[in-house]
């Protein structure tokens, strides 16, 4: 019996190149390490470069961009306002306390490679990544998280360093 887990050294060795492989997928495989590891640095933050969704880290054209695969892909499950509902299993809400408490301080990777490979539902692992951070940014404008003067890239690294973490002041 061969354990059919996504950890044998040949996935490991999956590498995600950037804008030449923009499929999940590709991706995806490479990212199930790229949690782990994200999850084990989150506990300690990294020193130097860490940013937080408050600091203007999307850009409302891609927000924008977001919000019309947001409606064409999840709406019909997580509502067109976010507030859940939609799916027979009960999709959760996407904006507000539930969404915001679920995501606290993890950084913004984990939301990313959970979209990617878990949503649509019915068809997870299906959509590109740079689908997945365009709908990722349109969640964190509708949670009033500001926008900027660059995009978040479709890409694990720099994910790992930006961190949901609660409105500055609370
Ligand atoms: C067919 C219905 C359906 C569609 C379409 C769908 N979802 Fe979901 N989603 C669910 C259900 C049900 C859950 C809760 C169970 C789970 O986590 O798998 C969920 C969970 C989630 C979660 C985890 C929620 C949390 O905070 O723990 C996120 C994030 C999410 N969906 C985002 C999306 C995005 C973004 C899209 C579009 C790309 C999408 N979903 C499309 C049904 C759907």
């Amino acid at each position: 019996m061969r354990p059919r887990s996504g950890t044998s050294s040949r996935d490991a060795s999956v590498e995600y190149s950037g804008a030449s492989r923009p499929g999940f997928p590709e991706l995806a495989r490479a990212a199930v390490c790229a949690v782990m590891t994200a999850a084990a640095l989150s506990a300690e933050p990294t020193a130097g470069q860490t940013r937080t969704v408050w600091d203007g880290v999307y850009t409302e054209a891609q927000a924008e961009r977001g919000r019309e695969h947001y409606r064409a892909i999840c709406g019909h499950c997580h509502r067109d306002d976010l507030s859940g509902g939609g799916s027979e299993a009960g999709a959760p809400a996407l904006r507000g306390p539930f969404f915001l408490n679920q995501w606290r301080d993890r950084p913004l990777v984990d939301l990313f490679v959970t979209v990617g490979t878990t949503m649509p539902q019915q068809d997870p692992d299906s959509l590109r990544a740079q689908v997945v951070i365009d709908v990722v940014s349109y969640l964190l404008r509708q949670n009033d998280m500001p926008a900027g003067a660059a995009e978040l890239p479709p890409r694990l690294d720099p994910l790992r360093n930006i961190v949901l973490s609660r409105p500055p002041g609370r």
